[in-house]
């Protein structure tokens, strides 16, 4: 499936721009997405699972493993719009959480925004739980003075994790 690279790519950007976050993606170009998720190396080409309509990659759960201590990591589940609402996701999922299984892998771990009811409803359907919550901080420097005065503001966004 890895040849489909520009199908895939497709799939993960218009994911990347429906995530909810207060810190929206920007680096949305192909070759960093190539780069940094089709080649990471701990990304699973048996775990990982693609849904087609037709000949169409339309839906995707990307798995990346870490056998020595038996985990495995949802890096992204996404589906494209035109075909969401159909089970696709949910199918691809658990797809990714039954060769997990089979594989050995004692657990699953995904991070989502606290705001994405979609995949959360997924996760729980799923039998995912709640592990911690994650914030992230940020501050905004604004220039052409970079001083860390009353200008800088700092933001917070709130994701929760669950294994
Ligand atoms: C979240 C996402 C992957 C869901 O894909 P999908 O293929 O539409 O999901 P499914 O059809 O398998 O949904 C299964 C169930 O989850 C729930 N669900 C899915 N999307 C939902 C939404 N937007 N709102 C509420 N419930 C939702 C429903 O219970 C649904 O079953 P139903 O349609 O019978 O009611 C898709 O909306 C997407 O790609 N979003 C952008 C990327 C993203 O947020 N990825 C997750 C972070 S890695």
């Amino acid at each position: 499936m890895r040849r489909r690279v520009h199908d895939l790519y497709e799939i993960w950007a218009a994911a990347v721009r429906d995530l909810p976050s207060e810190h929206p993606e920007t680096d949305l170009d192909f070759e960093s997405w190539k780069r940094d998720d089709l080649e990471h190396p701990d990304l699973s080409d048996e775990g990982s699972f693609v849904a087609l309509a037709g000949d169409r990659p339309v839906s995707l759960a990307f798995l990346t493993v870490d056998p020595a201590r038996r985990l495995a990591y949802n890096q992204m589940t996404a589906t494209l719009p035109d075909y969401r609402r159909r089970g696709l996701a949910l199918m691809v999922k658990l797809a990714s959480a039954r060769w997990a299984a089979e594989a050995g892998i004692e657990r699953l771990l995904t991070e989502n925004d606290e705001e994405n009811v979609g995949m959360l409803a997924i996760n729980e359907r799923l039998g995912y739980r709640p592990l911690y919550d994650q914030r992230g901080w940020a501050v905004e420097l604004e220039l052409p003075s970079a001083v860390p005065d009353e200008s800088a503001r700092s933001d917070e966004s709130k994701r929760s994790s669950s294994v």
